[in-house]
């Protein structure tokens, strides 16, 4: 069925016109089965990140209005300190190979070498972008017999490499064990693909020492207690999926890995911390970026790989160096808000200027209308235009 005849059916089995239904009628994004269309999910780009000496606009997609206006406020205070310094270590995933009914025990340092082989084999795209295979290990447990099998993929995300390797060599396991290959697959818990980010901001630009006090404070609570710790993740995550789904990559993958790696230590940990040493504010964040700038839905998705054109990356890990930076702007802006006015107040700014924008309002008008709906407390566009209205007539 054409997307045109899929989408006349949804009409008809809910008994209104094909004009009704909101889905615009371009060719599907990608070859998705039963698609009827897309899914509008804003696309925004952030501005004043500075990244280790250079500028970048960061694209963003999101539903939520305050992320991106949160990032930009985040990276604007970042940069009264020379902005954000990153870096990346070691660029490995892990894949599983799980054996059952192993009848032999195993030295798994006798297969390095044929592992390896049969590994670059299947991976000729990644050996020659300067990834590959990486390491064998074997444990027991319990009757399961596991095998990892560690990966540099690259600039890719990895998950169909590696997938393909467990699956191309489970035979050899299965044989030299000889038991049988229960499952042959990545894992999302990713610990030796990391990307951190720092930042150092001069207690001014956060609006003071009792600002910056706070701000540590918070962090350190977070370190304390579970239940804050994970809606300070999902904060930073806010950022860090954001600019994953602009440049195709997979979201669900990353926040797997990311809120795995704040349990890591058996504890759910905030995957920053800001500390205050009496004039500077110092931030950073340690987080797993299993992401990629070739493959997946890119070559596809056109809008992705724009957006990946605009940061001019071409290596993985500079994307996951920028997603750091932008999973610690998110955090300050957030922290920020949090430790002063509270979250409440910035939101409803933000909603009162998009209310006043639709209703029409323009350069300066958009702030004054905005200012009389949060006075108001009615924020809503009939109202904006009442204001609107009787502002012009003033004028
Ligand atoms: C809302 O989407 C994100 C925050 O809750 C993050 C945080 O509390 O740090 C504001």
């Amino acid at each position: 069925m054409s997307q045109e005849e899929r989408i006349k059916i949804l009409a008809d089995f809910l008994g209104v016109k094909r004009e009704e239904v909101p889905l615009p009628s371009p060719p599907p994004p990608l070859p998705l089965e039963n698609s009827i269309g897309y899914f509008p999910v804003n696309l925004a780009v952030a501005n004043y990140f500075l990244i280790d000496g250079r500028d970048y606009f960061i694209p963003m997609a999101t539903e939520e209005p305050s992320v991106v206006a949160a990032a930009s406020h985040g990276a604007k205070i970042a940069r009264a300190g020379g902005g954000f310094k990153t870096g990346t270590g070691e660029q490995s995933m892990l894949s599983q190979i799980v054996i059952t009914d192993a009848k032999r025990d195993l030295d798994v340092t006798q297969f390095v070498g044929v592992a390896s082989r049969i590994a670059q084999s299947e991976m000729p795209s990644v050996v020659a972008a300067g990834g590959g295979f990486r390491g064998l290990e074997a444990e027991n447990k319990g009757k399961y017999l596991v095998i990892r099998v560690w990966i540099d993929p690259a600039d890719s995300m990895g998950a169909n490499t590696l997938d393909r390797v467990a699956e191309a060599l489970a035979p050899l396991f299965e044989e030299a064990t000889g038991g049988k290959a229960l499952l042959k697959i990545l894992s999302n818990r990713v610990t030796r693909r990391l990307a951190w980010a720092e930042v150092e901001i001069p207690a001014e630009a956060v609006g003071g020492r009792e600002v910056a006090t706070r701000i540590a404070e918070a962090s350190d609570f977070a370190m304390l207690d579970e239940d804050r710790a994970v809606t300070h993740n999902k904060g930073i995550m806010n950022g860090v999926v954001a600019l994953a789904l602009a440049t195709g990559n997979d979201t669900r993958a990353l926040e797997a890995a990311a809120h795995s790696y704040a349990g890591k230590g058996g504890r759910y940990t905030p995957l920053s911390r800001w500390k205050f040493d009496g004039s500077k504010l110092n931030g950073r964040i340690e987080l797993p970026v299993p992401v990629g700038v070739v493959g997946g839905s890119l070559k596809s998705n056109e809008t992705a790989a724009f957006c990946l054109r605009l940061l001019r990356v071409s290596r993985a890990s500079e994307l996951g160096r920028i997603m750091a930076a932008v999973g610690l702007a998110q955090n300050l802006a957030a922290l920020m808000a949090l430790v002063t006015e509270g979250i409440q107040k910035g939101h409803m700014r933000l909603a009162a200027r998009t209310i006043a924008m639709a209703a029409g309002a323009e350069g300066s008008l958009v702030d004054l209308v905005a200012n009389e709906l949060i006075k108001g407390g009615q924020i809503r566009v009939d109202v904006a235009k009442r204001i609107l209205e009787s502002l012009k007539e003033k004028k």
